[in-house]
């Protein structure tokens, strides 16, 4: 395997809900068995038990809530996470943002139940702040390149460079991946290039008539 990190985010998409987050997570399976690069997947939190009990890759949360045992109601445990299978979460998605201090307190409850750590970004000065947190990988997403189909590495990358750098210079054990429209193998490769250990996207797989052969092809330029 090499160290590269590729996470597909499920989000609320149709095509990667309940049975189609399981075909998804199938696809990203094959491709990261075809190619020796990691692949997880981040469904919804009803999702995360079917899909990782069917398909052995990394399955993510796609945010969890800073709550311990108890007399807490309509949250998302990190106990019942684990348990559901996942081993690791995003925190702070630009479409589930989250106070500084809550980002500090979910980094922690995942780090004490051993999850990994995805702190999502929109700029280089909040990727400086997220890795003084110290999560296992900043992910920076420009939020207007979001669904745009218009890749970050090609449309913003000094925010990818800048992010390297400033990461580096706070936390060097921090990684960093990017996101943002990103599709292609040129996009992963340009990614890679500008620093980033790999990439946190969505929609051009997701929504792909063929998600495999559009892995396929993400995978196809490292
Ligand atoms: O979490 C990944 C994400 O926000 C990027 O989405 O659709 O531009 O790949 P997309």
């Amino acid at each position: 395997m090499s160290s590269t990190l590729i996470v597909l985010n499920l989000k609320t998409y149709l095509e990667g809900t309940g049975e189609g987050a399981v075909k998804v997570a199938q696809a990203c399976k094959e491709v990261a068995d075809e190619c020796g690069i990691e692949i997880g997947v981040a469904p919804q939190f009803c999702d995360i038990y079917r899909v990782a009990s069917q398909v052995d890759l990394p399955v993510y949360a796609q945010s969890l809530d800073p709550v311990g045992a108890g007399s807490f109601t309509g949250h998302a445990f990190v106990q019942s996470i684990k348990d559901a299978g996942a081993v690791g979460t995003l925190i702070n998605h630009s479409e589930c943002r989250l106070t500084l201090a809550n980002i500090d307190a979910s980094i922690t409850t995942a780090r004490d139940a051993a999850l990994k750590t995805i702190v999502c970004t929109n700029n280089v000065a909040t990727s400086a702040a997220a890795a003084a947190l110290g999560p296992d990988y900043v992910a920076v997403e420009p939020p207007e390149l979001i669904g745009s189909g218009i890749p970050v590495s090609k449309a913003d990358p000094g925010v990818v460079t800048g992010s390297v750098e400033a990461v580096k210079r706070i936390n060097p054990a921090v990684q960093v991946l990017c996101g943002a429209g990103i599709s292609k193998g040129e996009d992963l490769a340009a990614a890679l290039e500008l620093g980033s250990v790999g990439v946190l996207l969505a929609s051009g797989i997701v929504k792909a008539a063929d998600p495999k052969a559009a892995l396929e092809d993400l995978v196809s330029k490292v």
